[in-house]
């Protein structure tokens, strides 16, 4: 089966007391067992519940995975994965360029428990070599493309070198989603997702998922969940399924937009850098315009919502260096070549002509 046909038919079975062809939503919090431990797989929606199973089930199959886990959020799919496969003293090591909030996690949070941090360029393969046999690294954290400036790591060759020597290899697939790139089939070990952005799609979920093949990470990260109550609310996840379902012709819409106002751009003379991985729909631009004039251009656009976050139906625009990467201190940012002239572009799915004339009009007042 490809993968449109399983984001609609995996897993999804009309209800079998009723036909009814959408899973109904479960929201209860418990279960009626028929003697103390003899219940019907569920026992309490902390640890378990129906709407969990489902999409779980769907989102496994779609990264060509044995084991997936909703959670609440994106950032708690990662700390999950930091506080319950790491312990003190262990290191990890990140890309150079990364959501600001995951950043802020590893960085600013997780040192209270020990944990030491260190981003480097992966495309140094002496230095990844390197770093990966230092005894204390025991994760490596990959987002690919990066977060903002949409930079593409050889899943396939650091990979093999995590498997080399021994370290977990964590991929934050939520910009590519399975539909691009299913980074399990070249060896990683977890894949983590915001399903806020692309998997969820119309913005109204927040929530974080982890796949893998490994049933350990599986067991250990899912025990976790329920003793530290990170779960979704069956809501949520019913809401996630429904979205699955249109990942197929979501991101063939958002590629397909962002590719024709990527050709539109990428001669302009107002565009002094242009970054898109070329594919999916995310771009990110620094403008030959000053700083309040870009600020100006990203506020007033009509169809372009500034607004943090991405990847939905709806076009955005921010700024990442005051907005989602702001916890990121100047200094990092400059040296990470994040600048802040530079604005993010998230492509919707509207009709690509009008976002390119909505784009390309603000930018005459300019030129
Ligand atoms: C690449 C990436 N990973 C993880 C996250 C965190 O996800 P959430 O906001 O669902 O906690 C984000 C949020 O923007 C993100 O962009």
């Amino acid at each position: 089966m490809k993968l449109a046909t399983k984001a609609i038919h995996l897993w999804q079975q009309p209800d079998p007391t009723t036909g009814s062809i959408i899973p109904p939503l479960y929201l209860t919090s418990t279960y009626v067992q028929e003697k103390p431990g003899l219940h019907k797989w569920y026992e309490y929606t902390r640890s378990g519940n129906p709407n969990f199973t489902n999409v779980e089930a769907t989102l496994a199959g779609l990264e060509g995975g044995d084991y997936a886990l909703l959670f609440s959020s994106g950032l708690w799919a990662t700390t999950t994965i930091i506080l319950w496969l790491l312990q003190a003293w262990d290191k990890v090591i990140a890309i150079d360029d990364m959501y600001g909030g995951t950043f802020r996690l590893l960085n600013n949070v997780f040192a209270k428990y020990g944990i030491i941090f260190e981003q480097i360029d992966m495309d140094n393969e002496i230095l990844l070599e390197n770093k990966l046999q230092e005894k204390a690294v025991k994760l490596l954290w990959i987002e690919s493309p990066t977060n903002p400036l949409l930079k593409q790591t050889d899943l396939t060759r650091v990979l093999t070198l995590t498997q080399k020597h021994h370290v977990i290899g964590v991929v934050d697939n939520t910009f590519a989603t399975p539909y691009f790139q299913q980074p399990l089939a070249v060896w990683a070990d977890i894949v983590l997702h915001s399903t806020t952005k692309y998997l969820g799609g119309h913005s109204d979920v927040i929530g974080g998922a982890i796949v893998t093949n490994n049933k350990e990470y599986f067991s250990q990260l899912s025990y976790h969940r329920n003793a530290a109550g990170i779960n979704p609310s069956p809501f949520d996840a019913r809401l996630l399924s429904r979205s699955l379902k249109t990942l197929a012709v979501r991101m063939k819409q958002h590629d397909e937009n962002a590719k024709h106002i990527v050709s539109l751009l990428e001669n302009h003379p107002l565009i002094k850098q242009l970054y898109y991985p070329w594919f999916g729909g995310m771009i990110s631009v620094e403008l030959t315009l000053s700083l309040q004039d870009t600020m100006d251009f990203i506020s007033n656009l009509t169809l372009f919502r500034l607004a943090e976050s991405l990847w939905w139906v709806e076009s955005l625009i921010e700024h990442p260096a005051s907005m989602t990467h702001a916890s990121i201190p100047e200094t990092i940012r400059q040296a990470q070549w994040l600048s802040n002239g530079l604005i993010r572009v998230s492509v919707g799915v509207e009709d690509k002509e009008d976002l390119a004339q909505d784009i390309i009009t603000w930018l005459k007042k300019y030129h």
